[in-house]
């Protein structure tokens, strides 16, 4: 069954998303944008009537060299605002290019990539965009439940905050039955989607692979190719699945006889390293003689001595459990 989830938005995903940033120029108003909007008493963007009230801009209303240039985005460009439209601002011509440079989801898009046909390579997502996750693959124990945030990237070319209307993202069914999503936190960066995608992955979950898909409402978010893989480093339980026959005839049990079984397993028995001395029955009326060990199965040649007719015995494979025959008389 597929699970979904929409949610709600974290006004501290905002500030998470920007730390892993931390060390680029520009990310504080300090480096770069002071230049030309300077702030020294007299010039600048203090002396503008509108710019009276601190906490527009000082987050939490304290003053100082704390000042992000996404604070100037609620406002500015004024009748258009946003990064991309501040970017364009005629009077950034001549730092266009820079802004670029770190903020190329504002770039033009290329002329084209208006047919189907186009051989021409662009940066251009394809419709319904691209989704990366980090990590794409999680491993489990056999045990222990991990918990982990995946961080998810979604750019389908110009993305707004209205695009995140109906934004659910979900594992395809192979995974969504070992795989609990907790949160999904996420936000409009620049023009992508970015956000956290907090999941538990049961420890016991099987190696699997599935995808992972991110839909909106509207239909600009639709992708789907996106593998996700779960890693089990569990080495599965050892299991007799069948013993043949399960059966023997025994007459009256006197007379002694070779009876050869195989034993079915889960696994590929002969890499645990089981020996012919860890195969048992519970009769000294029957003493194994032979085994070949092979694969997923065990072949054993016995003498049955003195078996009563219409009983159980029962086999024990070292760790792998018990299996039973029956036995019967001629009638
Ligand atoms: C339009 C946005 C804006 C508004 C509104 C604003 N400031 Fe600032 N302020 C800035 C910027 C930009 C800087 C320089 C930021 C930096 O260095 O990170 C700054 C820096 C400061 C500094 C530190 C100066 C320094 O060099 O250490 C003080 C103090 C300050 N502002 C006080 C105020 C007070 C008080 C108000 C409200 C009356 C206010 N600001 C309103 C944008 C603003
Ligand atoms: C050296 C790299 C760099 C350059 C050059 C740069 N920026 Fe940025 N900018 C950042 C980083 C890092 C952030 C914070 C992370 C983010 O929001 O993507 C940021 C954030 C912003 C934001 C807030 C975006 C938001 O969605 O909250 C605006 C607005 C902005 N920059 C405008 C500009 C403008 C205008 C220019 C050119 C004058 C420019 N930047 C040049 C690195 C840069
Ligand atoms: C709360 C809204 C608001 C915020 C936040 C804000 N501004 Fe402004 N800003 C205005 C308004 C309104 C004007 C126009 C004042 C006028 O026309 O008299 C203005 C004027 C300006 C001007 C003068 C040029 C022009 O377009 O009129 C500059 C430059 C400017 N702001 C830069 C910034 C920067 C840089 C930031 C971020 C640090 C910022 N503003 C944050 C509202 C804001
Ligand atoms: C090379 C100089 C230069 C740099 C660097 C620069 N700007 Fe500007 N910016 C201008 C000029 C010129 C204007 C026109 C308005 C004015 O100040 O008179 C302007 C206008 C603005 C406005 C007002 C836009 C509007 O019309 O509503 C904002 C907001 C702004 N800049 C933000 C930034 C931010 C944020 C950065 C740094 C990321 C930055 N600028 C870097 C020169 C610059």
């Amino acid at each position: 069954m597929k699970k979904f989830f929409t949610i709600t938005m974290l006004m501290f995903s905002a500030i998470l998303l920007l730390s892993p940033q931390a060390g680029f120029a520009y990310e504080n108003f300090n480096q770069g944008c002071l230049t030309c909007h300077p702030t020294t008493a007299g010039t600048g963007l203090h002396t503008i009537e509108a710019h009276s009230s601190c906490a527009t801009c000082h987050p939490g209303g304290v003053p100082g060299k704390n000042v992000e240039p996404s604070a100037c985005i609620v406002c500015h460009p004024r009748g258009n605002t946003g990064l991309c439209p501040l970017i364009d601002l005629p009077a950034h011509d001549s730092q266009k290019t820079t802004c670029l440079g770190c903020h190329p989801t504002c770039a033009p898009a290329p002329t084209t990539t208006t047919t189907a046909s186009n051989t021409t390579t662009t940066t251009v997502p394809p419709a319904g965009g691209v989704i990366t996750i980090d990590p794409a693959e999680i491993e489990v124990d056999g045990t222990n439940d991990v918990t982990q945030d995946i961080n998810v990237t979604i750019d389908a070319e110009g993305l707004t905050e209205a695009d995140l209307e109906g934004l659910e993202v979900s594992f395809s069914d192979a995974c969504s039955e070992y795989i609990e999503v907790n949160t999904f936190n996420y936000e409009i960066s620049g023009q992508k989607v970015e956000g956290t995608v907090n999941i538990t992955v049961k420890g016991a979950a099987p190696t699997t692979e599935c995808t992972l898909t991110a839909k909106n409402t509207s239909g600009t978010i639709n992708v789907e190719e996106t593998k996700f893989t779960i890693t089990s480093t569990a080495s599965p339980e050892c299991e007799i699945k069948s013993i043949t026959p399960n059966e023997v005839r025994v007459g009256f049990g006197i007379l002694p006889r070779i009876q050869r079984f195989v034993f079915t397993f889960n696994i590929d028995v002969a890499a645990t390293g089981i020996t012919e001395d860890d195969i048992k029955i519970d009769t000294p009326n029957a003493t194994i003689f032979a085994a070949k060990i092979s694969g997923n199965t065990i072949t054993v040649w016995s003498i049955l001595r003195g078996l009563k007719p219409d009983s159980t015995y029962f086999f024990d494979v070292g760790d792998c459990g018990r299996v039973s025959i029956d036995t019967k008389g001629f009638f």
